[in-house]
């Protein structure tokens, strides 16, 4: 990539994450509603600390940090970078100001500019296509952390009335055979990708038959009202216990009033269209409908040698990999070898990309991983079947 074309890409990633708060008040900038979501104004100035400190405090000759106490409030959890305020309290800081957050992303704006007219290492070019990769990811956390946010409060209230994420339907149907054989795993070429995605490799599947549709609101419907959040047998043992502990009886941001399904959108509240795709499902959900249904989720690698041929970008899916390493794996030195490796643990991959990916940020190697209660990303089911296990009626 040119810089010309580097510099475009900043400016134009940059101005979308602006955009995404353009509908916003001043107050919705700042709850945070539980530890694992983050207010709006902490992460349109992570996003820009990201760039400070990775790029602009190393490779820009004299550079002057805005403010030397951000380092703090906004590393997220770059354990190499140092002290950093805890997560839970992100939502406490009404200070700095969301003018003063503003600020600080045209400053580094106007620097980072500076250093990209300039002819840039390799080293800059790759760190700066991470950060607009990482503004990226944000993005999307922005729009599923407010989701979440506005979704507890008893008024719903509205994003934006045409930001309507839930409304897509199946496009393609019926089962797509995948023969035994030996597929291509992992990311090749010359184009971005993250570390989590290489080594490339190969890897033996079985014969099997992937799904072409995700399943639909009114598929898990039937599963509620056909008692599936009551049956033990139906889920994981660690599932069984979130169900429990929980209290957990459907999808996150699904209302039942007055006996009719209704769900959160960020358009507002609206009754549940059947026909559309099911998201906002955890691990365990997908597992125990899987189960049900007498299915089984795909793995990973039977996703990835599938996708060429699924329709898929919709709802991430839900795959039954636990998130590891691939072979020849190799951790960056210095911080951002922090990005994805250290979360190789309890945590399953999901594979696709969603409504809310932001254009341009999705392939086919991309894994995306969260821990199994997950619910808040705009997360789906899709099947497979076996020769021996092709799918039964449940009792
Ligand atoms: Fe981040």
């Amino acid at each position: 990539m040119s810089s010309s074309k580097l510099i475009t890409k900043y400016l134009e990633t940059r101005n979308y994450t602006e955009e995404l708060c353009k509908p916003l008040a001043i107050e919705d900038y700042i709850p945070q509603a539980a530890e694992f979501v983050s207010p709006v104004k902490w992460h349109i100035a992570h996003v820009s600390w990201f760039f400070e400190e990775l790029i602009l405090k190393k490779h820009l000759v004299g550079y002057q940090e805005f403010n030397p106490q951000f380092c703090f409030l906004f590393n997220s959890y770059y354990q190499s970078v140092g002290e950093r305020a805890v997560r839970f309290q992100r939502g406490l800081y009404t200070r700095p100001t969301v003018e003063q957050v503003y600020l600080y992303r045209q400053h580094v704006d106007q620097h980072m500019q500076k250093l990209l007219a300039h002819t840039i290492s390799s080293e800059v070019k790759a760190l700066t296509v991470l950060g607009i990769n990482h503004e990226q990811q944000h993005q999307e956390l922005l729009l599923t952390d407010l989701k979440y946010t506005f979704g507890l409060s008893l008024l719903y209230p509205q994003y934006d009335t045409n930001f309507m994420l839930e409304a897509d339907h199946n496009i393609t149907h019926g089962w797509l055979k995948c023969d035994a054989k030996l597929y291509d795993i992992g990311h090749q070429g010359d184009e971005f990708c993250y570390d989590n995605e290489l080594a490339p490799h190969q890897v033996y599947l079985e014969e099997f038959e992937i799904s072409q549709t995700l399943v639909t609101n009114g598929e898990y419907i039937d599963f509620i009202e056909q008692g599936g959040y009551q049956k033990v047998q139906l889920w994981l043992d660690d599932g069984w216990s979130w169900v429990c502990n929980e209290k957990v009886s459907q999808p996150l941001h699904w209302h039942n009033i007055d006996g009719q399904w209704h769900y959160f959108t960020l358009a507002g509240l609206k009754p549940i269209d059947k026909d559309a795709l099911l998201c906002h499902v955890s691990f365990y959900e997908a597992n125990a409908y899987a189960t049900w249904q007498g299915l089984r989720l795909p793995t990973e690698f039977e996703w990835e040698a599938a996708s060429h041929q699924l329709a898929w970008g919709k709802r991430w899916e839900w795959t039954s990999s636990a998130y590891q390493p691939y072979p020849r794996y190799q951790i960056n030195e210095g911080a951002v070898g922090e990005y994805n490796g250290k979360f190789m643990v309890n945590t399953m991959v999901l594979r696709g990309a969603s409504v809310a990916t932001s254009q341009g940020h999705a392939r086919h190697t991309y894994r995306n991983f969260f821990t199994p209660e997950t619910q808040w990303q705009f997360s789906g089911i899709r099947l497979v079947r076996d020769q021996i296990n092709s799918g039964k009626a449940h009792d």
